[in-house]
């Protein structure tokens, strides 16, 4: 294993030049890898195992879109495609990847086909570190080991087949038969990960729930919101207001800290900006830091897991999900982000841009009513 300086600390993260895809396949040639769920993280790994060579099968309910998926992507019915439990049943090492709350209701049935030597293999330190809350209790005679990708199962899917891979976390919970090491290494090699760091169950779990909710996803979507609102109360248009807040940030600014950093980013901006965000940044850090501390207190005390459980579980969940998302589609902000991305020139090239115009009036006209109405 590699050790590498991360800004001054040293960790150890396997490589593929020192653990290649041969290797993994050598170690998982007599194992039946099942993939249990068809959602987002289920088709990628699944597909980027079949494509290396590992001997795959899914496991997913019937009478689903899953299901359909999984055929139209080249899983054959009673070959490499079956009910959930009959995969659970043939499979040396079980990939739990239901959404976590399906990995509750289903623990029962996943519990009673782990039998002695076989593996159980997750993407998420939630089921074991929240065991209090998820009762996933595994039999101590199997391995219990986690690859979590840092990013959607499309990316990693779409990442494999373009030669690139992403990184990913993993951690051993239980090493029950001596092999857990080159069982995980192996799957998080063979399911396409660039490079895989050590982590343990509860700091993934941890760090997971806090990144979702800060920067990666909560936090970003509200000093989004709160800067194009003081934008548009102080007259700016929906257009700048999108432009300035969101359009350049994604467009033009990310993918340059992507490859280099910020303080490339910095470099590489008019220095007018440069003093500005060199001004401001250690504000934003300070007023906002109570906020993350109080957010890595509610992960680590169970709150965010058991809300994420019992509202995640309820029958009505995903109606009231899509009323939540349908309150944030339809924001004054992320409808001029619609049209925005509509006036992209790759977008104009489509045949289907030319009726844009009218409904970018539209758009941009009825949200602006709306929002002096509502003001
Ligand atoms: N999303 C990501 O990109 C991502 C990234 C890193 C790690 N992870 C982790 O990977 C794991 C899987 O996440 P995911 O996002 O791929 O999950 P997901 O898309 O929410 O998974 C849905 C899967 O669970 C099945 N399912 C849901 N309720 C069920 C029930 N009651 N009975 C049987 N099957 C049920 C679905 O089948 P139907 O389609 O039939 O409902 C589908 O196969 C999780 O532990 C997650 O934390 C996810």
């Amino acid at each position: 294993m590699a050790k590498l300086n991360f800004g001054g600390s040293e960790e150890s993260v396997v490589t593929r030049e020192e653990f290649p895809l041969s290797k993994a396949q050598e170690i998982l040639k007599n194992e039946t890898v099942a993939v249990i769920g068809y959602g987002v993280q289920g088709p990628g790994q699944a597909l980027n195992q079949k494509d290396n060579g590992i001997n795959v099968i899914v496991g997913q309910r019937k009478d689903s879109k899953s299901w359909d998926k999984a055929v139209k992507d080249g899983f054959v019915p009673g070959e490499t495609l079956f009910e959930i439990e009959e995969a659970l049943q043939k499979g040396t090492i079980i990939c739990y990847l239901l959404s976590d709350a399906a990995q509750i209701a289903l623990w029962p049935t996943v519990k009673k086909h782990l039998t002695k030597g076989k593996a159980l293999y997750f993407s998420h330190g939630f089921g074991i570190t929240f065991n209090e809350q998820t009762g996933i209790i595994p039999p101590a005679d199997v391995d219990v080991f986690l690859v979590a990708p840092k990013g959607s199962g499309t990316s990693l899917r779409r990442m494999f087949l373009q030669g690139r891979g992403l990184n990913s976390s993993y951690a051993i919970f239980q090493d029950a038969t001596g092999n857990a090491f080159d069982r995980v290494i192996a799957l998080g090699i063979a399911v396409g990960s660039g490079y895989l760091f050590e982590t343990n169950f509860k700091k993934e779990v941890f760090s997971d729930l806090t990144g979702e909710r800060g920067t990666l996803m909560g936090a970003i979507q509200g000093i989004f919101a709160a800067q194009y609102q003081v934008l548009r109360d102080k007259g700016h248009s929906p257009s700048e207001s999108f432009n300035e807040t969101v359009e350049e940030l994604t467009q033009s600014l990310m993918p340059l800290v992507a490859e280099n950093g910020m303080d490339w980013m910095y470099a590489n901006c008019s220095t007018t900006a440069q003093r500005g965000a060199l001004d401001w940044w250690k504000k934003f850090r300070d007023a906002t830091s109570p906020v993350f501390k109080e957010l890595y207190e509610s992960v680590a005390t169970g709150k965010e897991s058991q809300r994420s459980i019992d509202l995640n579980s309820q029958p009505d969940y995903r109606v009231k999900l899509e009323a939540e998302l349908a309150e944030l589609r339809e924001s004054e902000m992320w409808q001029a982000g619609k049209t925005v991305r509509s006036l992209r020139p790759e977008n104009q090239k489509a045949p289907a841009a030319a009726p844009v115009e009218s409904s970018t009036k539209n758009v941009f006209r009825e949200q602006t009513e709306k929002t002096e109405s509502v003001g």
